[in-house]
């Protein structure tokens, strides 16, 4: 592992990490009710789910698709059946806020010199979509997304894009997510990884252990020197 010191590119997890993957529901509130946190959460869950089912069986679509089949699958869990609330549900996926320090911390590590990118599940278009509406793009040197591999996080391939792309060794690269499996999983490829625990997960029992843990990515500065 490499001093934190001596970090050349920091890689971004997108969703949960730079944007709040709970702000689609919580801004439709009044349609879905009091059952709007669990739409959110199986929301989330099953689009996980499917990302690493579709891995596993070698049938890769994009994660707009994925994202849209696991809200089907979430409002009919919570037998909610509205196609228009679906339809402003992923609309707003598109438009997801960003945590409210992104933009402070990406412009800090930029004016540092270090490459900043995002390397997400995400495909291109709502990756961008994200970016924009976040007001963030001058701030990242590269958005990466799963999209030009055909498989989904943690497949191994998918950390090496990265490499790949931004030009920078493995053990040069801070990686960041608030999902554990996916920091476990960076760390396991040999990235040096914060996990941003931003809910408080318990620690996760896969290979490897990421090597610190923040809880908003504010603190990662400090750990970088800066
Ligand atoms: C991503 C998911 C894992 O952005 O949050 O890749």
């Amino acid at each position: 592992m490499t001093e934190f010191s001596e970090i050349k590119a920091c890689v971004f997890d997108a969703y949960g990490t730079l944007f709040d993957v709970n702000a689609a529901a919580r801004h439709k509130q009044d349609a879905l009710g009091e059952k709007w946190e669990m739409v959110s959460e199986i929301w989330r869950t099953k689009q996980l789910q499917y990302t690493w089912l579709r891995s596993l069986q070698d049938n890769y679509v994009e994660f707009w698709q994925v994202t849209e089949q696991a809200l089907e699958f979430a409002l009919q869990t919570a037998e909610i059946s509205d196609n228009q609330l679906k339809k402003e549900l992923m609309e707003l996926y598109l438009q997801l806020d960003a945590y409210p320090e992104v933009a402070e911390v990406l412009k800090s590590l930029k004016a540092a010199g270090i490459k900043t990118a995002i390397l997400s599940n995400g495909s291109p278009a709502m990756l961008q979509s994200a970016v924009e509406n976040a007001g963030i793009a001058e701030s990242l040197d590269a958005v990466l997304s799963v999209d030009d591999l055909g498989v989904y996080k943690p497949h191994p391939s998918v950390y090496q894009l990265a490499v790949d792309k931004l030009d920078v060794a493995a053990r040069h690269v801070s990686f960041q997510s608030s999902n554990g499996w996916d920091a476990y999983s960076a760390r396991d490829f040999g990235f040096n990884v914060l996990w941003c625990n931003r809910f408080g997960q318990a620690p996760e029992n896969i290979p490897s252990t990421p090597d610190q843990q923040i809880t908003d990515l504010k603190q990662m500065l400090p750990i970088l020197g800066l």
